[in-house]
């Protein structure tokens, strides 16, 4: 994904104006910091942009999702329902806090199946970890009911689809919190930075506090500081957080770059009928970071994406066979290898992960091939991947 791509002048001034003060925490030093807070200008302009209330940035996306799972009161023993197609910082998170991440299907949106919920739920289920996957959404509002109807909490991971909305209101504002990702291949980049937002007053106190040992951030005396609860340390610097500024600002003429590619291409593939595009729940609300789209069974999907990169077609991914985004190549959690022993560990309810078997996952994924849509493609370059990509589907 493509921030780094638009690397400029704007990125280079908002760092510039951390270093000249010399002050890289984003709290405190009031005088020395000489007006410039970059960290709380990005939480206002985010929660502005996205129409959240309340908006906390953090060190990654990782960070985020434990912070948003701590400040919901998900912990030890609950069960949080999760897709199997995800980067695996969301059930790493998940275990980081005590908690038990239980999958259930995909369906052609790449994203949890509304339907498959319920036979996922037990006495302990305590929250969906819905994950809005490669820039667009899942069917958020049939997954929000469900989750109203069973009062389980929502928390949305679109660490992958910033400037992604359904039905004009923003992915990560369905759910009690939403998590982004500002790591060096998202679509705005902090170079590592994360954040979480929410419109839950209790929750966005309980999120800054946790991310930053517990502090509660009264009064200009950090040492003076109460601290409601304990908590970690998942801070941004500020300049990290200067580096996602300028990017921030960059959001929406990136959204219509990718939204513009993406169209050309989509339209190039859509006369070849052994195409067929992931199902958007709202095509007008998709950020256009990637093309997905399937192939009719395993064979041609595993023939297509190796003849679109003999092709020179790059940043084409057949994530069936990935080691980071799809459950059947997470052998380190089939077989629990772990630096140190987890709580779930010592649970008597335990899971077995090795035996979990989403057979409508695997039909989905195997034929499942996502495109990158980069930003900096010229007109020519794009014509020449449109006809590449056709030359690949003709002959397939
Ligand atoms: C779906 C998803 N969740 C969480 C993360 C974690 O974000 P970060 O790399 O900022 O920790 C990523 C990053 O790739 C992601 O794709």
């Amino acid at each position: 994904m493509p921030g780094f791509e638009i690397f400029g002048e704007e990125e280079r001034k908002e760092v510039q104006d951390v270093l000249q003060t010399g002050v890289l925490f984003r709290y405190g030093f009031d005088a020395a910091r000489n007006g410039h807070w970059k960290a709380r200008s990005f939480e206002e302009e985010l929660a502005r942009r996205l129409g959240a209330a309340h908006c906390h940035l953090c060190s990654s996306g990782t960070a985020a999702l434990s912070i948003a799972l701590a400040a919901c009161g998900i912990g030890a023993g609950d069960e949080v329902i999760v897709p199997p197609f995800t980067f695996v910082a969301t059930f790493e998170a998940i275990l980081a806090a005590g908690a038990i991440p239980v999958f259930a299907d995909i369906d052609e949106t790449l994203c949890l199946d509304p339907e498959a919920l319920a036979a996922r739920l037990t006495p302990r289920t305590k929250a969906v970890m819905v994950v809005h996957m490669c820039g667009a959404m899942a069917r958020i509002d049939a997954i929000q009911s469900f989750c109203d109807q069973k009062g389980l909490t929502l928390i949305e991971d679109t660490c992958q689809s910033v400037g992604a909305t359904f039905h004009g209101k923003a992915l990560g504002t369905f759910g009690r919190m939403g998590c982004y990702s500002f790591d060096p291949v998202k679509t705005i980049t902090c170079g590592e930075g994360g954040a979480v937002v929410t419109d839950d007053p209790q929750c966005y106190e309980l999120a800054h506090a946790f991310a930053d040992h517990g502090h509660d951030h009264i009064g200009a005396d950090r040492g003076a500081e109460d601290h409601p609860i304990l908590g970690a340390n998942y801070r941004i610097s500020e300049l990290n957080a200067a580096v996602g500024l300028a990017q921030l600002r960059k959001l929406d003429g990136i959204l219509e770059t990718q939204r513009r590619n993406k169209t050309a291409i989509k339209s190039a593939m859509q006369v070849f009928d052994q195409v067929r595009f992931r199902e958007l729940p709202d095509a007008a609300g998709d950020s256009a970071t990637f093309l997905s789209f399937m192939l009719p069974d395993e064979d041609r999907a595993r023939r297509t994406v190796a003849a679109l990169n003999e092709a020179g077609v790059d940043g084409c991914f057949y994530w069936y066979a990935n080691n980071w985004h799809y459950l059947s190549q997470w052998h380190h959690l089939k077989q629990m290898k772990t630096a140190a022993r987890l709580p779930i560990q010592t649970y008597e309810n335990q899971p077995d992960f090795a035996k979990v078997n989403l057979p409508q996952s695997d039909a989905v994924m195997a034929r499942t091939i996502c495109m990158q849509i980069k930003l900096s493609w010229n007109e020519a370059q794009l014509q020449e991947r449109i006809s590449k990509i056709e030359q690949v589907l003709r002959n397939l």
